[in-house]
């Protein structure tokens, strides 16, 4: 069967979405709760297209082709109608991709890193963060009006983390020779989209000030599946810088559950694709409705999901965390 893509004629073959048409002769269609072996429902809305001969927006991951049909993929109408999904789902998503206090040094020091480290006591591998940015010992952050410390989310819980005085602290730790090459620690890339946590409740400041404080204080805001979220690199991708309804979502800061082996789930993180649902046997469910949906597994249910979960979920509401 033929179809025209973008004024192109394409051969659509038996049983293919549109999406799957498309980007077998490569063109890029964004999809989330797509998944090519997997069972799937379509719900994220990302992977839209136009269909010209209805003058319809469909969801190209569950539409099929029909003799004649022509598709816009990459019209401004068919991007801003993806972009809004994508800023739909991030109002519901409360978490910081990047820890904010890293956005913000000028000199691009990955304090959250270098923080992570020192609370291991790993003061080697923290020195290889600073090690990356400056020129050691001598360290830029005395003449530096710290924007880390004002942005630290730590700040609204009780005091910002002391990063000036752990940095200086490490700094001076001479003795520790870092080896090799200093940029095998992880250095931010500013250009990506980073999601926001938005305010921290009066309870949740209440179980924060509660729980055991880590050496640094920290609370090590950023995200485990920054680098390889889907969620992200779509919003990278659409050119999003601040998501545009803010964060409304109620889900508690970096509450996570273990779920098995190195399996571990994040509520905040979850866009509700069904993606755990529709591909676990007796695991994760929906609970309730409308905006009050969410995804849960009750815990006499752990056992019957493994890791492989964490492939197919798009965003880092099901991550491995080692
Ligand atoms: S799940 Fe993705 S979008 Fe959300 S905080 Fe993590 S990296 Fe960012
Ligand atoms: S709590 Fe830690 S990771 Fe978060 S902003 Fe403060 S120093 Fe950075
Ligand atoms: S946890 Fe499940 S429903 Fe939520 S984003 Fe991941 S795969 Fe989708
Ligand atoms: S990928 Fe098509 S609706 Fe999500």
């Amino acid at each position: 069967m033929r179809i025209t893509v973008n004024n192109k004629v394409v051969e659509a073959l038996e049983g293919e979405t549109l999406l799957e048409v498309c980007r077998r002769v490569g063109i890029h269609v964004p999809s989330l709760c797509y998944a090519p072996n997997a069972v799937y429902k379509p719900s994220c809305m990302v992977c839209m297209v136009l269909d010209e001969t209805r003058s319809q927006m469909v969801p190209s991951c569950s539409t099929y082709p029909v003799e004649g049909m022509r598709i816009d993929t990459q019209s401004d109408q068919v991007v801003s109608l993806r972009k809004m999904a994508l800023d739909l789902l991030l109002r519901d998503h409360r978490a910081d991709c990047e820890a904010p206090c890293v956005t913000v040094c000028p000199h691009g020091l990955n304090i959250e890193g270098m923080l992570a480290s020192y609370d291991r006591k790993d003061y080697l591998r923290a020195r290889k963060y600073l090690a990356a940015v400056f020129d050691l010992p001598s360290v830029a952050c005395d003449d530096c009006k710290a924007p880390c410390e004002k942005v630290c989310r730590r700040n609204s819980v009780d005091a910002h983390v002391e990063i000036r005085s752990i940095v200086k602290e490490l700094a001076a730790k001479e003795d520790l020779v870092v080896k090799g090459d200093p940029s095998d620690v992880e250095v931010q890339d500013r250009t990506r989209f980073t999601s926001r946590q938005g305010v921290f409740s009066e309870q949740e400041k209440t179980r924060l000030r509660a729980e055991q404080p880590l050496p640094s204080n920290c609370l090590h805001c950023a995200c485990a599946a920054r680098k390889d979220c889907r969620l992200r690199d779509l919003a990278s991708e659409a050119g999003i810088k601040t998501p545009r309804f803010g964060v409304s979502s109620a889900q508690p800061f970096k509450k996570r559950k273990h779920i098995t082996g190195d399996l571990w789930f994040e509520p905040a993180k979850c866009i509700h694709c069904g993606l755990c649902v529709y591909n676990s046997r007796d695991g994760f469910s929906f609970k309730g409705r409308g905006f009050t949906m969410q995804v849960d597994i009750p815990e006499a249910s752990y056992g019957n999901v493994n890791e492989s979960l964490a492939e197919l979920c798009p965003t880092g509401a099901l991550s491995i965390i080692r």
